[in-house]
């Protein structure tokens, strides 16, 4: 039975960890400040019809600049914790190779800020802004770069480790290869073959496994350690045993064209192999490898960061084959196109945590809304309430049937750069105007502030949007 159709009082687990996400380019700006040197997404924003409107992150939110006022925002709001990334073309100096202080000393000063506020802080090491040195050396073509994450990872973990504790290593390891390295529609905005692609893609695993095991080394204080994925999440069109299967094949399987998938990425984390339908798909292009590389990408994590913000349906179609049931027009859809498919927090997490026996956080979940501040000042924005509270309820719904679901960080808590889509995609809890760069909290952030106060209890207990 779908949990909306009863009403029963809902509580997540005790020490759930309710939070938001942000990361470094989409809102720091500061491109140039203190040291910091480009990374592959300014060099990006420069090509000509790359980026809507021409936009650029060399300002975004002015999170440099404003950061703490943006701390103090999420103390009023009680958020628990906060997930950001570090820039490592601004922490990294390779002109010189040495570590630029004046980079780090941004980090140090947000975590304590954090840590002032009560706020637990969540560390990205690598959200796609690669130096544009290294991307001139090959970057994720090139094995060096894989050592060089090591270095820079070292270098963070060694000043922010005594208290951070909780490590992101890569975000979306699908979207790096691609969104930029495949279609060209990301930064380095590369259009490679399957076996390039593939190979960018095993680097990228090794650079993961080996930042796995330099925080675990370095740490100062017990890390907890994982990396973030996105990918499908097919849901059954009926609960029907076929049709579960279906869905399940589907969220789990390897498409040949591309490398949009999940366990292409997973399976060596988890399995230290390749999946076998992969390998069978993907043929000659498949990159080689050997038995050390991949116990290297199964270093063991503490969970799995799931990114998860739609999904789509299938049905079963006889024997192995599944259909995926076409959207009818009219469907609602986030200003992103994206349609709205709470069940998706349902079933994404549940198989992933069927297939990997491992704890699960949502390390992203959102929805881009065509806000503005309307007459009397305030930024209402019911569609984002509902929005969120339809993806809840499925989330709570999969941890009630058994799934070891942990957190839930939601993208984002400030509207930012949405990279080829610039600045016309609102994705945050606090409203942005990005000429005053004046922040407004939105109505889902108060929604959301009462959500973590009672631990998901009030999702039952305003039906209606009375904000
Ligand atoms: C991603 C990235 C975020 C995006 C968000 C909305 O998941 O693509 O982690 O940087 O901004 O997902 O697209």
């Amino acid at each position: 039975m779908r949990i909306e159709d009863h009403h029963d009082t809902v509580s997540f687990p005790d020490g759930f960890t309710w939070g938001v996400a942000t990361s470094a380019y989409q809102i720091e700006g500061a491109v140039a400040e203190d040291g910091r040197l480009p990374s592959v997404w300014d060099t990006f924003c420069r090509q000509k019809g790359a980026i809507r409107n021409g936009d650029t992150g060399d300002v975004a939110s002015d999170h440099y600049h404003r950061f703490r006022e943006d701390v103090q925002l999420m103390r009023q709001l009680q958020v628990p914790a906060y997930r950001f990334s570090i820039s490592w073309p601004r922490v990294v100096s390779f002109d010189s190779g040495t570590v630029n202080e004046a980079g780090l000393a941004f980090y140090d000063a947000l975590v304590n800020e954090l840590l002032g506020a009560g706020i637990q802080p969540w560390v990205t090491l690598f959200h796609w802004d690669l130096p544009q040195s290294l991307q001139d050396q090959g970057g994720w073509l090139n094995p060096n770069t894989i050592a060089c994450f090591a270095d820079y990872t070292k270098a963070v973990v060694e000043r922010l480790s005594d208290r951070v504790r909780h490590w992101i290593t890569i975000n979306e390891p699908q979207c790096i290869v691609h969104f930029g390295h495949g279609d060209g529609s990301h930064a380095p905005g590369l259009k490679l073959d399957l076996r390039e692609q593939l190979v960018a893609a095993h680097n990228v695993l090794l650079a993961h496994g080996n930042a796995v095991a330099v925080i675990r080394e370095h740490a100062r204080t017990p890390p907890i350690v994982g990396w973030a994925v996105v990918g499908n999440t097919f849901s059954p069109v009926t609960e029907m045993e076929r049709d579960l299967e279906a869905a399940r094949r589907a969220t789990m399987g390897v498409d040949g064209q591309n490398l949009w998938n999940n366990t292409w990425f997973n399976d060596p984390v988890y399995f230290g192999r390749y999946p076998e339908d992969g390998l069978k798909a993907y043929g000659a292009a498949a990159p080689k490898w050997n038995s050390r590389e991949m116990e290297i990408i199964s270093s063991p994590l503490d969970f799995l960061g799931l990114n998860v913000y739609t999904g789509k349906q299938v049905v079963a179609n006889g024997g192995d084959s599944w259909e995926e049931i076409e959207l009818t027009s009219g469907v609602p859809c986030t200003s992103m196109g994206w349609p709205v498919r709470g069940e998706c927090l349902y079933w994404g997490p549940r198989f992933h945590s069927e297939r990997y026996q491992t704890p699960i956080i949502i390390t992203e979940n959102g929805m881009a809304n065509l806000d503005w501040v309307q007459l009397d000042g305030q930024v209402r924005d019911p569609q984002r309430i509902d929005y969120m509270n339809r993806h809840l309820l499925s989330l709570y719904e999969c941890i009630r049937d058994g799934c070891d679901v942990r957190g839930y960080l939601y993208w984002s808590l400030l509207d930012n750069f949405e990279w080829a889509d610039g600045f016309q995609r609102r994705f945050g809890l606090i409203h942005v105007d990005f000429e005053s760069e004046r922040r407004i909290p939105k109505s889902s952030a108060y929604w959301y502030q009462r959500v973590i106060r009672s631990n998901g209890q009030s999702l039952f207990e305003e039906r209606e949007s009375n904000f």
